[in-house]
């Protein structure tokens, strides 16, 4: 029988770090049940001690998650431990992580601490959570760029106070895959209690190695947790990604010898609906997950697989859930079938409002598109005149006016708080002129980053356009998201989006702290 790795999904701790990626409570309960139906082994649901939004998502996934261990981040001091016991009180399984930095650039630029403080208050951290929980794991911040005999006396200190996994990040993504598996497998050799705790592997992708280096520090370092997100999300240029690490343990068991408990044939699945949520795209090219990753153009490959599909393709596309882009509902479909899609989906309204309202978003969808996709129904009820979730403002109807020649003019109605707004104004383009019209009774004053179009289901005109603005105010990031048949109200959907996140002022202690 191979030995089993633990997969420790990040997406909700570490990948929402990534700037403008911050998600409601809601979304993250989407995404956790996501996960949950995919057999993460645990989910990472956030920082309970990072801000009241983080605590009550974790509290809440914690409340419904049953198959998957749901765990929180706390940096090493009782407050913080204690607020993520406190939040996963509820759960069937549940793990504190608690994590100081290691490495000398970080005890001393950052934590202004001697070794010899941070080793007691590693210690004395796990020793507290210890008593609150059988299930601890402890991280070494930077620990890839710690001086290795320091980290093996705080690791045999933490593992004797009872920590459960040892978790080694290549914070910065400096690591090298063979030179990371040795140091896994030294520090391994090195701690007298090392067989008393999972060792674990948490890489950034920084310079593009992340799950080569997971992979190494499990195959050469002997390893048996990867943390990851699904699509790499996360800080800079990301963490390992879920899918390509877990489809390379897969597709080359004869390698690895190693056996995970995904279900494969989610992954596509929560892909896309991480995507949706956050706003992050998925690059087409992107292995097993972008749109293009089983895609044959070139007519000598197209030939090769019609004969004989191994000869171009070393994993099914339908393994990792690509069969399930199908049309699922159209216009005569009733509330009922609706209903149940949502269940399938893993979409739990939480009231009968709830879908009356999102049901009456899908009929009016029904009349302008024929076929409603999965991807339809994940943005629809994704839209906040559904779930109401922290909606200030709403759009309530827009016009535009664009001819060859002519400057292009919006109109646009939306509701602010208990207020009816009406605006208008002229811009570049259609786009321009409704996102001013918003702005000039808004006036928020945002910076714009960045304004994206993509299609929701396939390639053709016929799909929704779903559109990504990420805003910036006073230092905080968001992003909103927009679907629609028509690419404006699209446009301004996500614009308003944008704007009813910094209206909820989530403020969050960072969790590199
Ligand atoms: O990258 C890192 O070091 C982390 C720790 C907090 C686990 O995310
Ligand atoms: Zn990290």
């Amino acid at each position: 029988m191979s030995e089993k790795v633990i997969i420790l999904d990040t997406t909700l701790r570490d990948g929402e770090q990534s700037p403008g990626a911050s998600m409601t409570r809601d979304e993250k309960l989407r995404i956790a049940r996501q996960l949950e139906r995919m057999r993460v082994d645990v989910i990472e649901a956030g920082f309970a001690a990072s801000s009241n939004g983080d605590f009550e998502a974790v509290k809440a996934i914690a409340a419904v998650v049953k198959e998957s261990t749901v765990c929180s981040l706390a940096r090493a001091n009782d407050r913080d431990i204690s607020r993520a016991a406190e939040a996963l009180k509820g759960a069937a399984s549940s793990r504190v992580h608690t994590f100081i930095a290691t490495s000398t650039l970080h005890m001393e630029k950052k934590l202004r601490m001697s070794p010899e403080q941070v080793y007691e208050q590693a210690r004395l951290a796990v020793r507290f959570a210890r008593n609150l929980t059988g299930d601890v794991e402890f991280s070494a911040e930077d620990g890839y760029r710690s001086d290795p005999d320091f980290l093996c006396r705080v690791i045999e200190a933490v593992i004797a106070e009872g920590a459960t996994t040892i978790n080694i990040p290549d914070t910065v993504g400096y690591a090298i895959p063979e030179l990371y598996g040795q140091f896994i497998r030294t520090l391994r050799e090195r701690v007298p209690n090392s067989d008393k705790a999972v060792w674990s592997v948490h890489c950034h992708n920084d310079l593009g190695m992340a799950v080569a280096n997971s992979l190494a520090g499990v195959k050469l370092g002997g390893a048996r947790q990867i943390e990851c997100t699904i699509n790499g999300l996360g800080e800079r240029a990301g963490n390992c990604s879920l899918e390509e690490v877990v489809m390379a343990l897969k597709t080359r068991s004869d390698y690895f010898d190693l056996a995970v408990g995904i279900d494969a044939t989610q992954i596509v699945p929560a892909s896309r609906l991480v995507a949706q949520t956050t706003g992050f795209v998925v690059q087409p090219n992107k292995a097993v997950v972008g749109a293009n990753a089983f895609a044959h153009a070139s007519g000598i490959h197209q030939d090769g697989v019609l004969k004989a599909r191994d000869t171009y393709e070393i994993m099914r596309a339908e393994d990792v859930g690509w069969a399930t882009n199908r049309i699922v509902l159209g216009k005569l479909s009733g509330r009922n079938a609706f209903k149940q899609r949502l269940q399938e989906l893993g979409v739990a309204l939480e009231s009968e409002a709830e879908v009356n309202a999102a049901f009456a978003r899908f009929k009016e969808l029904a009349d302008r598109k024929s076929d409603i996709f999965d991807e339809d129904i994940i943005a629809l009820v994704m839209d906040e005149s559904v779930t109401a979730e922290h909606e200030h403002y709403r759009l309530l109807s827009l016009s535009q006016r664009s001819e060859t020649g002519e400057r292009p003019h919006a109109s646009v109605a939306f509701a602010a708080g208990e207020a009816e707004l009406h605006a208008e104004s002229d811009g570049n383009g259609p786009v321009d002129a409704s996102l001013k019209a918003i702005e000039s009774k808004v006036k928020s004053g945002v910076e714009m980053l960045l304004y994206s179009v993509n299609a929701i289901t396939s390639g053709s005109t016929e799909s929704q356009g779903e559109v990504t603005v990420r805003l910036q105010l006073g230092g905080r990031v968001v992003n909103g998201v927009g679907a629609d048949p028509d690419i404006v109200v699209a446009s301004a959907k996500a614009y308003l989006a944008a704007l009813n996140k910094l209206h909820s002022n989530i403020d969050r202690v960072p969790a590199q702290g």
